[in-house]
């Protein structure tokens, strides 16, 4: 399939999208760098137009930075992928932001002067997490690892989730693969649908999605600390003191 035939096809997928769209609902469009002979494509420059063209209102762009994937040796290693987050114009839009706050870094923060003097100076719920997300994503060692080549980590739609629906909303996602999205939706309480065209992938969603409905759904907690090695095999030469 040639880029003009995917783009072509996902303007397809995006009217639908847009014509079951509540009026404060919100439409997370994931998608990835295509790469020929380390040409690079940005797939969400690609795609906004089509979004606009529906009238709809671009709210942020996702940074999703993970750390591992394929090393590169003409260019930088890719490591990120972006999630447009669009909503129709207006205030109208949910946006539960405490549902998704992160640890302050100084949570115990005062004001030292002025009429606040002694209060804490940072949101006791924790700050906005920001739009560059830090999640790992799906390797072979991860605890949500199935069969497909690239499944989300089940933490970065459980965020969208939390903050762009209420309880008993309903999460579609056209592209569902193993489900992870109807997943987080079914662990937070919300109601799920999707596609595939893949029927061994659709199967694996309803066993996902059943475990998640039974609370026996593996998944790698929302507020882990992404691992920070220590103890290192292999010193790197520019770490070490001269003297
Ligand atoms: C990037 S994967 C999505 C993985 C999913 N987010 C998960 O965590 O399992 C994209 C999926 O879209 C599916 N797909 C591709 N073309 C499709 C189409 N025209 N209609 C429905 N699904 C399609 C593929 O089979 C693949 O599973």
């Amino acid at each position: 399939m040639s880029l003009d035939e995917y783009v072509a096809g996902q303007k397809r997928v995006v009217a639908e999208c847009v014509r079951v769209l509540s009026p404060n609902g919100s439409i997370c469009w994931q998608v990835g760098n295509h790469v020929v002979d380390n040409e690079l494509y940005p797939i969400d420059i690609m795609v906004f137009p089509i979004f606009r063209e529906h009238g709809l209102v671009l709210r942020n762009r996702i940074i999703w930075h993970f750390q591992h994937g394929l090393h590169c040796s003409r260019r930088l290693s890719g490591r990120y992928e972006t999630v447009l987050w669009f909503t129709r114009p207006g205030k109208a839009y949910t946006f539960n932001v405490d549902a998704i706050r992160i640890p302050q870094k100084y949570p115990g923060k005062k004001y030292y002067k002025g009429p606040k003097a002694g209060n804490y100076s940072a949101n006791p719920l924790g700050k906005n997490p920001g739009d560059v997300w830090v999640i790992p994503n799906v390797k072979h060692n991860h605890v949500e690892k199935t069969e497909h080549p690239c499944q989300f980590p089940v933490e970065l739609v459980e965020r969208l989730v939390l903050a762009l629906t209420n309880l008993g909303d309903l999460v579609v996602d056209p592209y569902m693969g193993v489900g992870s999205t109807a997943a987080a939706a079914v662990l937070h309480a919300r109601r799920a649908a999707g596609c595939d065209v893949d029927a061994q992938y659709t199967e694996t969603a309803r066993r996902r999605v059943a475990d998640a409905a039974r609370g026996t759904l593996r998944t790698r907690p929302m507020h882990r600390a992404v691992y920070t090695p220590s103890g290192a095999i292999t010193i790197a030469p520019w770490t070490q003191k001269t003297t």
